[in-house]
């Protein structure tokens, strides 16, 4: 149709350039943030290679004690020498915590639905501001449910967060929420992944996928992925290896490492692929032989 003509429509992700605007700080899309925004996503992104391993264990916030997570105060204290962050609920810190780790901690501050609600994407903001300065976190963490029933209240939660966080250098994290019956593509997660990047999220957290080089490259800020169910070892160290391959700057994990027999030398392995570019098969002999006998 001529009224088409030199109108472009294909889409073009330009894989083979990196990202433009890095300038020389190494946390995608943080270049022009202000001198505490980056200290806090230096806590989060190792400088060295750019990524991080964090352990997400914030699950009761909503699934109550689920399957590993049982007794916080066993669990973590074995587990923080092995990851770059902690991502929790201010309760599991407070109580299971010992204040003096030095890693760093991505805060869960939004909530509202629990297992028992068919639909869970109803959430509110449900910590102040100076909650989270009380307690240093380095991101506020907040699940945002794209193209669900409670799309407006993540959207406004969200919103709310990265502006408190604005004002006094603490990056946000948006959490890209899939519900039961919701398509995991890549399409789909560009829509969410970009939107919740365009609102201000300093890092955007989501699902690997088919196609995640795309994903990757058309979110200005750094991607983490998501864990999700427990998997064989060999399938969520191939995860983490695609995903950083794909573009991630790193994984947040919860039940791939928890729910392993041996959590803490599978976190490592999930660190070698992060931090230090060994391969799916690499990082799965390391754990074998480290927890062979
Ligand atoms: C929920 C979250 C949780 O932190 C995350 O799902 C837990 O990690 P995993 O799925 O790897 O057990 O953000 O959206």
């Amino acid at each position: 149709m001529a009224d088409l003509d030199g109108i472009k429509v294909e889409k073009n992700y330009h894989l083979d350039k990196p990202f433009a605007t890095g300038g020389n700080f190494h946390v995608k899309g943080a270049a022009n943030l202000d001198w505490g925004m980056k200290k806090r996503l230096t806590n989060i992104f190792n400088p060295k290679s750019g990524n991080t391993v964090m352990f997400a264990f914030d699950h009761g916030y909503f699934m109550g004690s689920v399957s590993g997570l049982e007794r916080l105060d066993l669990l973590i204290p074995q587990l923080i020498d092995h990851v770059d962050v902690l991502m929790s609920t201010r309760g599991a810190l407070r109580s299971s915590v010992k204040p003096g780790f030095r890693k760093g901690l991505a805060l869960r501050v939004s909530s509202g639905s629990s297992m028992l609600n068919d639909d869970l994407s109803h959430e509110v903001v449900a910590m102040d501001i100076e909650d989270a300065i009380r307690m240093d976190a380095d991101c506020m963490a907040v699940q945002c449910f794209i193209g669900a029933d409670g799309q407006l209240s993540s959207i406004e939660n969200l919103s709310r967060v990265i502006n408190a966080g604005n004002r006094y250098g603490i990056p946000s994290m948006g959490v890209v929420a899939v519900g039961k019956n919701m398509e995991r593509t890549a399409q789909y997660f560009k829509l969410a992944t970009r939107i919740l990047a365009e609102l201000g999220a300093h890092i955007v957290k989501t699902y690997y996928c088919d196609d995640f080089e795309e994903v990757a490259a058309a979110c200005p800020v750094p991607i983490v992925v998501a864990g999700g169910k427990k998997l064989p070892e060999k399938e969520a160290l191939e995860m983490a290896y695609n995903s950083i391959k794909g573009g991630a700057a790193g994984v947040d994990m919860g039940r791939n490492i928890f729910q392993s027999y041996h959590p803490a030398e599978m976190a490592d392995a999930v660190g070698k692929i992060v931090h230090e570019k060994f391969s799916a098969k690499e990082a799965l002999e390391y754990y074998t032989e480290r927890t062979k006998g």
